[in-house]
């Protein structure tokens, strides 16, 4: 075995799942055993398996560089960016690959991933207007509005905090991390103006009472998002909303 130093190739024993619905009756897992560079992504790795041992191998990716959000997939089973993960970066070298939780296999790690756009579009991911005209160019925001956004607005739709959530394994209704995420980054903008629309969205058993508060969403997320502080804010909102409504405040 080589040392992980930087100078020296290292094999690797990937053990990947493997499941088409329309052939197989049971899953499977494959072993191949590969020697790969310094450096090495898991992505690149599974590239280099289809290329040279199994063309049947299936998976998503695009962009290669943590952006399109496609290549999301369990890797020792952490949720992580198949493209931003080296295999360096594993501990021993033995790297176990399967796919995203909570979402049906379509093919070894293609998943399904209909529940979650389902659970984006309920949400309604667009700024919304108070029916005043719109601006002939884009809506403008004062530099400080925008800065409150910046936590939110990196998300790239991966799936993994989707796929890491415990809730999500038993309740497929439940909005998510994601999304529950991004209506707060619209919750935040000042120029959306759905005022208490926001929350009615999330005050029901699908919504933030739904989350358990495990942070697991946070783990996962490739792009530092946090979503769990997110469910927390609204949930106080809304604890804070239903206060004032008993006292007649608001
Ligand atoms: S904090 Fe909530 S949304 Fe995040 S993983 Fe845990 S239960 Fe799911
Ligand atoms: S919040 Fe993070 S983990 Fe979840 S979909 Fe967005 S980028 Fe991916
Ligand atoms: S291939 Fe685009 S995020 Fe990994």
């Amino acid at each position: 075995m080589s040392p992980k130093n930087g100078n020296t190739d290292t094999v690797y024993t990937l053990k990947i799942f493997r499941f088409n619905p329309e052939t197989d009756r049971e899953l499977r897992y494959d072993t191949f055993a590969k020697r790969f560079p310094y450096g090495t992504t898991v992505l690149e790795a599974l590239l280099n398996i289809q290329e040279t041992a199994d063309d049947s191998l299936a998976f998503r990716f695009s962009c290669r560089s943590a952006v399109c959000g496609s290549c999301g997939m369990l890797v020792n089973g952490a949720p992580v960016l198949a493209c931003r993960t080296q295999l360096a970066t594993l501990i021993g070298n033995q790297v176990l690959i399967e796919p995203l939780p909570n979402m049906e296999i379509i093919k070894d790690l293609v998943v399904n991933m209909a529940p979650f756009w389902e659970a984006y579009k309920r949400i309604e991911p667009w700024l919304h207007s108070n029916g005043d005209q719109p601006p002939e160019k884009e809506r403008l925001q004062f530099p400080d509005d925008e800065k409150k956004l910046d936590p939110y607005i990196n998300c790239i739709l991966c799936a993994c905090c989707y796929g890491a959530c415990p809730v999500l394994g038993f309740d497929e209704q439940y909005l998510g991390p994601a999304a529950i995420a991004k209506l707060f980054r619209f919750m935040k903008d000042s120029r959306d103006q759905r005022g208490l629309k926001f929350l009615a969205k999330v005050d029901n058993p699908d919504g933030v009472w739904n989350c358990r508060t495990i942070f697991r969403c946070i783990d996962a997320c490739p792009k530092d998002i946090r979503p769990t502080d997110t469910i927390l804010a609204l949930k106080r909102k809304l604890t804070l909303y239903r206060f004032k409504k008993f006292f007649r405040v608001l």
